[in-house]
């Protein structure tokens, strides 16, 4: 009888987890304890913008005509327990208020409330990125709380999902990693990973704490790769040379490779950031902090980013915001998302409004969001209307969009032509050529 599937938490993760193990024919039950997320996901809407996931959803959320009515949803922690032979848990791991480490306080929270439910033969799948010893301390807590004779077990499954690509990079992963301590569950895994999604992708086996590594390695080298490039990019600016170009050079070096080396005002979002910063936590907590001060380097090459945008664009309106507008282009911490957590963009317009600046801001998806973290400062409609009257332009988060702006028609309504570009993706040639002082990051003036 084929395998039946909980997700727990519906968070960019586990909704997307959800919708893609019903597109691969399960039956899943997802279980969120905000009863408004199980309602809007119930009628086949999601949350936040990602791109195909919505479409994924309704073809498979019961109700919503022509559906499979393969994806269900609830509160019911007894429902959940009844119901699955696989329980992933997708809950959010955010950084604690004030502090390098992550809160594990929903994890735990989800291991102890679906454990007393637990009926027959469960094993329960560990999604969220964690510190490494985890699944190790949360395996006999598990048991502890699962009605005697009930046969659980644990594994951890890191997910290495992409906000903007969630649904691709699920369906068709670049590598899947299971953290195991029984046979059992690796069998299961395999079973749930077969064909399609697993085709191709290869299947790596570990214990737990390489699994829960395997995550936090990972986008510490990411983090790592775009903090070098800033840091190539504040040599350039300093020696007047061009960073996109040496990047471009060093990266058809195939040991090196060419993605990730995109200089500009850095990264953010809801894990790079965070995760650094509880690895470094959790690496002092072994005693093994030495190894990692790199990170501590790579966290401060990003933050001065930002500082940097600032000051080039105070140094362009002519060393003061007072008076001075500013036109920001993007919130999100990337584009084709609406997630605007601890995004550089943001930050920047937020630094350059306290400074006493008129900031104006335009983001395609993102504005809501923005919003509610920056109520006091000024949203426009459209990147046209941000810029009108703009005594500086700041394209901060890469949308496609910004791309096909026309130049001609924006330098008509700022009231100087100067833009700078936070991420190295506008076309600096047609800008000049519609009559802007354009300025890159890491790049000659010209
Ligand atoms: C990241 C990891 O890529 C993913 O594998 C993991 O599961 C979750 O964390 P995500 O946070 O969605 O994914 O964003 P990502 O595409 O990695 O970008 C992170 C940040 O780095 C963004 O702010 C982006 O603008 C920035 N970035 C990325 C750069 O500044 N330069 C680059 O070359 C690439």
């Amino acid at each position: 009888m084929a395998l039946k599937i909980t997700v727990i938490g519906t968070g960019y993760l586990g909704a997307t987890h959800a919708a893609a193990m019903a597109e691969l024919g399960f039956e899943v039950l997802g279980l969120d304890v905000v009863p408004e997320k199980i309602e809007t996901l119930s009628r086949g809407e999601v949350p936040m913008y990602e791109p195909g996931l919505e479409d994924l959803l309704r073809k498979h959320v019961a109700g919503i005509e022509g559906s499979t009515g393969r994806l269900r949803f609830t509160t019911s922690w007894e429902e959940v327990g009844e119901f699955g032979d696989v329980h992933f848990i997708c809950v959010n791991t955010p950084q604690k208020q004030g502090e390098y480490a992550c809160d594990m306080s929903y994890v735990e929270s989800a291991v102890t409330q679906l454990a007393p439910w637990l009926r027959r033969p469960a094993l329960v799948v560990g999604k969220s990125t964690v510190p490494v010893g985890s699944a190790a301390r949360l395996a006999p807590l598990l048991t502890k709380l699962a009605p005697a004779g009930t046969d659980v077990e644990l594994a951890w499954n890191p997910e290495f999902l992409r906000e903007g690509f969630a649904v691709r990079d699920t369906l068709h992963p670049d590598r899947i990693v299971v953290g195991v301590a029984g046979e059992r569950a690796e069998k299961v895994l395999r079973e749930v990973y077969a064909v399609p999604i697993g085709e191709g992708s290869p299947f790596v086996v570990a214990d737990y704490p390489t699994a829960e590594l395997v995550k936090t390695a990972a986008n510490s080298f990411l983090a790592t790769k775009i903090s070098f490039i800033n840091a190539m990019a504040e040599v350039c600016e300093a020696a007047d040379g061009d960073v996109a170009k040496l990047a471009e050079a060093i990266g058809h070096d195939e040991r090196i490779g060419r993605k990730f080396l995109r200089a500009g005002i850095g990264f953010g979002g809801g894990c790079l950031p965070k995760d650094i910063r509880a690895f470094m936590a959790r690496a002092g907590e072994l005693g093994a902090d030495q190894a990692l001060t790199f990170l501590r380097e790579v966290d401060s090459i990003n933050m001065r980013r930002r500082g940097h945008m600032v000051e080039l664009a105070r140094e362009t309106v002519g060393g003061s915001f007072l008076g001075r507008r500013v036109a920001v282009l993007g919130a999100t911490f990337k584009p084709d998302s609406d997630d605007v957590r601890d995004s550089p963009a943001l930050n920047v317009a937020g630094q350059i409004h306290l400074q006493g600046g008129q900031v104006t801001i335009y983001d395609p998806k993102g504005m809501e969001n923005a919003r509610q973290v920056f109520p006091t400062l000024s949203y426009a409609p459209s990147a046209l209307e941000a810029c009108r009257g703009a005594h500086v332009v700041l394209h901060l988060t890469e949308w496609s969009e910004f791309r096909e702006l026309d130049p001609a028609a924006l330098a008509e309504v700022v009231a100087t032509p100067r833009v700078l570009d936070g991420r190295n993706a506008l076309d600096a040639a047609t800008w000049r050529a519609a009559g802007w002082t354009f300025r890159a990051m890491g790049r000659p003036r010209a």
